[in-house]
């Protein structure tokens, strides 16, 4: 194993060879029907959710009981949170009862890097703010990976909320990262200022027929209500015709052409339910890569720790 990383924070912080290594453990994982791994047999997982989840909090608790460990959940709603404890604290505490992993999500961009600084505990960023969603752009890379055989001169098209979205983000440094061309679609109210920040092979678009000519792969984001300042589309109407994905627009894709969604999707806002539950839709299969991805991710993690303490 390469990795040596006791904390996941960002794809930022990651190499070529630390996303292969990653995308190879999954793919490990994934193809054992029945695990009963005991990798982490004994060891303690906390998920930390300060935002709402569905996918990423269940999928991270399968994981970690699949490796054997024990997994404790909670969220903001029940935390002490609620009676003024900071976040500093929150970690502090939970690393006091010997947790190995802390699995973050919070509204705060920034969040998991300031705590990983002052904790021993490792942490993994499960979504911070509109910054980075790392290992959903592992488990995305994992699945486009599995249907094209690799990403090397892909076209992947990410359309929507561009501006708020950790996935966009994260998706854009991977991809680049293996080889693929991005665009980034996106009405200009949702674009990032500088979006060929983002990568070298970054492109932005403000019209969705463009985007999609020639694309592999079709991305589709939620508009992160939560996230907006002010009104910044006309109606959700509008928005639906002008950057949703229909049977119309998804012909100017390749045939055979994946589409793909972070979860949750708004029917009817930025995807067509005919093409989210159509033969192109992979979205099934991102959630089910999701298991598979982060068990390597939590394994890696939590050995990377193991080698730091034994070598101090
Ligand atoms: C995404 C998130 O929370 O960033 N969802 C997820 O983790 N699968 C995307 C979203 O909320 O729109």
């Amino acid at each position: 194993m390469a990795w040596t990383h006791r904390h996941l924070l960002g794809i930022a912080e990651l190499s070529r060879e630390d996303i292969l290594d990653v995308l190879d453990g999954a793919e490990r994982w994934f193809d054992m029907k029945r695990v009963d791994a005991r990798v982490l047999h004994g060891r303690t997982i906390v998920n930390v959710f300060f935002e709402s989840s569905t996918r990423t909090r269940t999928s991270f608790e399968v994981a970690g009981k699949r490796l054997g460990a024990d997994v404790v959940n909670i969220a903001l709603q029940t935390s002490s949170v609620t009676k003024g404890e900071t976040l500093l604290d929150t970690v502090r505490n939970l690393e006091a009862l010997r947790a190995d992993a802390l699995v973050l999500r919070h509204a705060a961009s920034g969040a998991p890097h300031f705590v990983a600084s002052s904790t021993r505990t490792s942490i993994v960023n499960a979504g911070d703010g509109a910054h980075e969603h790392p290992t959903q752009a592992l488990l995305d890379a994992f699945t486009i990976r599995r249907r094209k055989g690799g990403l090397e001169g892909l076209v992947v098209t990410i359309c929507g909320d561009v501006l708020h979205s950790r996935v966009a983000r994260s998706n854009a440094l991977l991809l680049g990262a293996l080889g693929a061309e991005v665009r980034l679609c996106a009405p200009r109210t949702l674009m990032p200022r500088q979006p060929e920040a983002l990568g070298p092979t970054v492109r932005a678009f403000e019209k969705i027929e463009p985007a999609l000519e020639g694309a592999d792969v079709v991305m589709m984001l939620r508009i992160q209500t939560e996230r907006l300042a002010g009104a910044t589309i006309a109606s959700t109407r509008e928005y639906a015709r002008t950057f949703g994905l229909n049977t119309r627009v998804l012909a100017y894709a390749k045939p055979d052409a994946i589409v793909m969604h972070p979860g949750p999707i708004n029917r009817g806002v930025e995807i067509d339910p005919r093409v989210a539950d159509g033969r192109q839709s992979v979205i099934l299969d991102q959630v089910e890569a999701g298991v598979a991805v982060r068990m390597a991710v939590l394994e890696r993690v939590i050995m990377a720790a193991d080698a730091e303490r034994a070598r101090a």
